[in-house]
């Protein structure tokens, strides 16, 4: 398997990155909207991308223990180096524990979830409120809810970070940190 390397980042990485990224962007941005609005009808569609998602987060963090971190692209400042590492590893702790807090207040909290049509935490319907779920654990749930509603926040804000560092270098530094996560060899 191809690893990365300074001048050019392997497929996985590459397709891993977009994958994985565009589409937390969507679920961040349509979580947000559902939650605040009360919009239930989207909730299905949520959970489900959410848990498929969560398959290509553990094989690309599979992948960056065996593969490392990408080396940076240029020789950028040391804060700078500092300060994109943290916001990588924020990511990446990020798309890790959005599921998993997804999972633990949908499953705790009795409204179950799955895969579209197929389920892998069944609901727990209230008998006597019909239409009402009945939680299995309220406490999980609950720490399972706060976590998805905070760390939605911290993600939104080193994703704009991140955006900003990508663009920083494209357009400021006209270095080629995002080519090369667009899938061109650099030069070194
Ligand atoms: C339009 C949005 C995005 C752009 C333009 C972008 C751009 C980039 C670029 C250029 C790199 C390479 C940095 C380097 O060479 O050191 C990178 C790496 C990375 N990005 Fe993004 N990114 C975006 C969205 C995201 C999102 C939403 C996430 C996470 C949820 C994310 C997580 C990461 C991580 C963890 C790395 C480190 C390398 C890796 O694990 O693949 N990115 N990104
Ligand atoms: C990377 C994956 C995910 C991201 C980025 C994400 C993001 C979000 C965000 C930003 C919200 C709005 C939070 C709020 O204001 O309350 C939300 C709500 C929600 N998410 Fe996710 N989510 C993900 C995965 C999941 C999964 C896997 C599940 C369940 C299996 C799930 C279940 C829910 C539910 C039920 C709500 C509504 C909570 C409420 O009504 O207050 N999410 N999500």
């Amino acid at each position: 398997m191809a690893q990365d390397t300074k001048a050019k980042f392997s497929h996985i990485t590459i397709s891993l990155h977009w994958i994985v990224g565009l589409t937390i962007i969507t679920l961040l941005a349509v979580g947000l909207y559902m939650a605040e609005n009360e919009v239930y009808s989207l909730y299905t569609l949520h959970k489900s991308v959410g848990v498929i998602v969560f398959a290509f987060v553990a094989v690309r963090v599979l992948w960056r223990i065996k593969n490392g971190w990408p080396v940076p692209a240029s020789d950028y400042k040391r804060h700078e180096q500092i300060l994109a590492k943290i916001v990588h590893w924020v990511l990446i702790i990020g798309t890790v524990l959005m599921p998993v807090s997804g999972m633990l207040m949908s499953g705790a909290g009795g409204h179950g979830f799955g895969i579209f049509g197929f389920e892998i935490m069944a609901p727990n319907p209230d008998p006597a409120n019909p239409g009402e779920a009945l939680p299995l654990n309220a406490f999980t749930a609950g720490i399972g809810h706060e976590m998805h509603e905070i760390l939605g926040f911290v993600m939104m804000a080193a994703i704009a970070l991140h955006i900003a560092g990508a663009l920083k270098h494209h357009l400021i530094d006209k270095d080629e940190t995002l080519k090369r996560m667009l899938g061109k060899t650099i030069d070194v």
